[in-house]
């Protein structure tokens, strides 16, 4: 393969597909460069002090790390100037973040998980950023939460960067999925992946099984015949992997097929999932279809879910379509 740089590939995409813009191709490359610095920031660790608790929690009551708030930082400063924006919102944020006056304004908003997998950071497995981009409603000025509010099937470009041992950028932009693997002493990160494709079939889940005494009757039948292995009504054995960062669960998943589930359970319920809709859910969901797999809320098409509100928490199944289809057919049936 040629040495293709992020730049270079979104040229060529916008010659030849008019869907991207030159503010989008703006956007794409300025998140990715917010992702090459927390990607430094992230592998610098203990010697750069950035680990640990920031001391303050996030509007879902969830304790920050120090990392949720520096990773942030980084993007909303890498993404307010540019004049490709409306508003940004975030996992981290109350409320979106308005572009200052002092700046143009743009026709997209930005919403992004700055770091996911925040639990994995102190104890050194992967994490990631994920993002979603989606137009700003027209006549839109100030945009406030609300104008957020658009089915994941209105994304125009989403993305995840991995931080593992080595860092990834998984990009669609509506035309297939793309990855990109950064190149450290270069700083550029170089087209790896093209056109990825989940493998329809697999033996492989990925469940955070403590839960299970609170899930559902669907999901009980659902991972109890998985479990029963080749002598039960599957007929096969799986495997089961949980990394507990989403980003690097389903980077799996992208890379050699499974499926992802952290559905709806009884333990608060109050919460009618784990993940949220638009900075996780949407987003996965968007890159998964968009590579021959499924995602779903165990009952509807995720990129269908009317939001009702910016954090809100939803199902989440995704991967291998044969899988997700029939865990989604169980809860329909
Ligand atoms: P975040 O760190 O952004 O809050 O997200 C963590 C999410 C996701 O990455 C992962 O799949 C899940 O939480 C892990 O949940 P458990 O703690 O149940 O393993
Ligand atoms: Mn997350
Ligand atoms: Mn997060």
């Amino acid at each position: 393969m040629k040495h293709i740089s992020l730049t270079r590939f979104l040229i060529e995409e916008q010659r030849e597909h008019q869907h991207l813009t030159a503010d989008l191709r703006l956007l794409i490359e300025v998140v990715a460069r917010a992702c090459k610095a927390i990607s430094i920031a992230v592998g610098k660790g203990a010697l750069g002090g950035v680990l640990g608790s920031a001391n303050s929690e996030n509007v879902q009551g969830e304790v920050q790390k120090k990392l949720d708030v520096l990773s942030n930082d980084i993007l909303l400063e890498a993404n307010e100037w540019g004049g490709h924006l409306a508003a940004i919102a975030s996992e981290e944020m109350d409320l979106p973040h308005a572009i200052p006056h002092r700046y143009p304004k743009g026709e997209y908003l930005l919403l992004f998980d700055p770091l996911d997998g925040s639990s994995n950071i102190d104890v050194n497995v992967s994490v990631g950023t994920i993002f979603s981009v989606l137009r700003c409603p027209d006549g839109v000025t100030e945009p406030t939460s609300r104008d957020f509010l658009q089915p994941g099937a209105r994304q125009l470009a989403a993305g995840y960067a991995v931080y593992g041992p080595s860092t990834i950028l998984v990009l669609t932009i509506g035309a297939g999925v793309y990855s990109f693997t950064l190149d450290r002493e270069v700083g550029s990160f170089v087209l790896t992946g093209r056109n990825l494709r989940i493998p329809e079939e697999t033996q492989e889940f990925a469940i955070n099984m403590s839960n299970q005494r609170h899930w559902e009757a669907p999901m009980q039948r659902y991972i109890g015949e998985l479990l029963a292995g080749s002598k039960g009504p599957r007929g096969k054995d799986f495997n089961m992997r949980w990394v507990a960062s989403m980003v690097a669960d389903v980077h799996r998943i992208l890379t050699r097929g499974g499926i992802f589930i952290y559905p709806r359970d009884l333990k608060d319920p109050g919460k009618p999932g784990r993940l949220r809709l638009m900075y996780e859910a949407n987003p996965m969901a968007f890159i998964v279809e968009q590579a021959g797999g499924a995602a779903t809320t165990g009952r509807e098409r995720l990129l269908d879910v009317i939001p009702g509100e910016l954090h809100q928490r939803v199902p989440v199944f995704l991967g291998s379509k044969s899988e997700v289809e029939r865990v989604t057919a169980y809860h329909l049936g």
